[in-house]
């Protein structure tokens, strides 16, 4: 049976279309929904340009209801029957109620080598400390933000000339390879971790 794939971004949503690309042939998925909290994300357009039913629940309508916002996301979503919800650059913070209801089926991709530097400016705080390496994660996503088991993880060298910005354009290569690669094997029911 095939699966069907609901991503959720926030932005230019360059992860949304590498998976969207890697889901044709013999892939165990097909997506089935890109939706935005961002009305103007540039990531909408991509999608539909690639022919992938597009949604969006602007968080701003709720003005900090994230009971309420949260309730409309998943009428959204369920109303296209997903049964993997990708998180790619989605950048709302979701509550305990939202996991739980999609516990199990839900991935994001993080752009550190979790457990180190959970939430923002991953790449400036390696530099600032004066790491070897960056990289980034594809984890199911739990209450614990950027908390959950970690289904594959990507290296990048850091250089000593290094910016948070150049660090961020080789780290998101590297997104652009695992998260296929791992989305591939999660819809395979295949939890094995992934380096590499
Ligand atoms: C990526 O770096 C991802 O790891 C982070 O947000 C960024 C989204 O980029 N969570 P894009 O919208 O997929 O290009």
């Amino acid at each position: 049976m095939t699966k069907r794939v609901a991503i959720l971004i926030s932005g230019g949503g360059s992860n949304m279309v590498r998976l969207v690309e890697s889901m044709v042939g013999d892939h165990p998925a097909r997506p089935c929904l890109v939706l935005s909290n961002v009305p103007d994300a540039g990531g909408l357009q991509k999608a539909r340009d690639m022919g992938v039913p597009t949604a969006v629940v602007d968080h701003r309508a709720f003005k900090g209801d994230r009971e309420g916002f949260e309730k409309a996301l998943i009428s959204e979503i369920d109303a296209y029957q997903p049964d993997i919800i990708a998180l790619a650059g989605f950048m709302r913070i979701l509550t305990p109620v939202f996991i739980d209801y999609y516990a199990g089926r839900m991935l994001n991709i993080h752009p550190s080598l979790l457990p180190k530097y959970r939430g923002l400016d991953t790449h400036a705080r390696a530099i600032a400390a004066g790491d070897a390496e960056a990289g980034c994660s594809v984890h199911e996503v739990t209450a614990e933000l950027d908390g959950g088991p970690i289904l594959g993880q990507a290296r990048v060298a850091i250089d000593a000339d290094d910016t948070p910005d150049t660090l961020a354009a080789r780290v998101l290569e590297q997104e652009h390879r695992l998260y296929p690669a791992v989305l591939r094997r999660f819809a395979s029911d295949d939890r094995r971790r992934l380096d590499l």
